[in-house]
């Protein structure tokens, strides 16, 4: 059985199948053939922080591949009074055919995991948001900017630059990260994505300069300047982020032709201009589209796999 927990346990051949599948179950769904390949089965899903995007897309994916999703809000569940997490597992699993959550700690994640008697998903962590980087990967492909691209992200070394960082090293393509001062990634993300990279040839680089990074590149990204959980760091961290906004300056340093991504939410007129992000808003929405195709390959792939040794 296998967890996806971030994309560092998973081979490109294996990612690139689950993008297959998630283009295929695309198509069909787009010509409103919903073929149950999960019929009857239920995903719990597990959300300690808030959610529009992950929550909608998991709980309609489930239920046009024939299967229902729970909606378990840890205000509602006993996890939020303190049942321990590794008992939640116990219960859930036995219960529920998949589980996504949605968390702090990937510590959490990974005791939720070890437990479970079934997959399960990272639904966004403190540290990582890999099917949000299976999302953008697939959103690249459509838009033609998935062969061998330069990808710029620039802002918060945050959970999106980590996943941003193993999607490279994975695909083997170029990426560079601009994060003001004593907000880079984490030093031991850093080191596992560079190994990998030197296997598959990818180039990561890291700065402090945001215009170096999108010199012509193909794509930009960037995302929140305060993540869910550092609210109480909002005003230092407006203040530390100044000059990381992607706006149309910034812009005019990439390629005519490149796009910009963003996970979503966005903030205006903080890591991105409006007038920016409503020039690209054609590839973000599909992007936010994305999510609900790009899942249901994930989750397809995991259940064609929950056997494996
Ligand atoms: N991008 C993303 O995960 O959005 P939500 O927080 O709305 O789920
Ligand atoms: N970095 C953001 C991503 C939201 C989808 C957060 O963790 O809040």
């Amino acid at each position: 059985m296998r967890h996806f927990l971030t994309l560092k346990d998973f081979s490109k051949e294996e990612l690139l199948e689950m993008i297959a599948l998630a283009q295929k179950i695309k198509a069909q769904t787009k010509r409103k053939e919903f073929v149950p390949y999960m019929e009857r089965q239920t995903l719990g899903m597990i959300f300690e922080k808030s959610s529009t995007r992950t929550r909608v897309s998991f709980e309609t994916g489930i239920y046009q591949l024939g299967g229902v999703g729970l909606f378990l809000s840890s205000n509602d569940i006993q996890l939020g009074r303190g049942e321990p997490m590794k008992d939640t597992s116990r219960v859930i699993s036995r219960m529920v055919d998949m589980v996504m959550i949605r968390t702090f700690e990937q510590s959490k994640l990974e005791e939720f995991a070890h437990y479970s008697k079934v997959p399960v998903i990272n639904g966004l962590t403190d540290s990582y948001h890999p099917v949000q980087l299976m999302t953008d990967y697939l959103t690249m492909i459509e838009f033609g900017k998935a062969d061998n691209p330069v990808c710029a992200y620039v802002g918060d070394g945050n959970n999106m630059t980590h996943s941003w960082l193993m999607l490279a090293a994975k695909m083997g393509f170029e990426l560079r990260v601009a994060t003001p001062e004593g907000y880079e990634c984490d030093p031991a993300v850093v080191e596992d994505a560079l190994a990998i990279a030197k296997e598959s040839g990818a180039k990561i680089t890291f700065g402090n300069d945001p215009v170096e990074a999108v010199k012509g590149c193909d794509v930009v990204t960037t995302d929140t300047w305060v993540s869910m959980g550092q609210e109480a760091e909002k005003e230092i961290r407006l203040k530390a982020f100044a000059g990381y906004m992607v706006d149309e300056a910034m812009m005019s340093h990439a390629k005519d032709d490149a796009i910009f991504l963003h996970c979503l939410p966005a903030y205006r007129g903080y890591e991105v201009s409006e007038e920016t992000f409503e020039k690209h808003s054609e590839t973000i929405f599909s992007e936010a589209e994305n999510r609900l195709h790009a899942q249901k390959g994930i989750m397809v792939w995991l259940d064609a796999h929950r056997n494996d040794s």
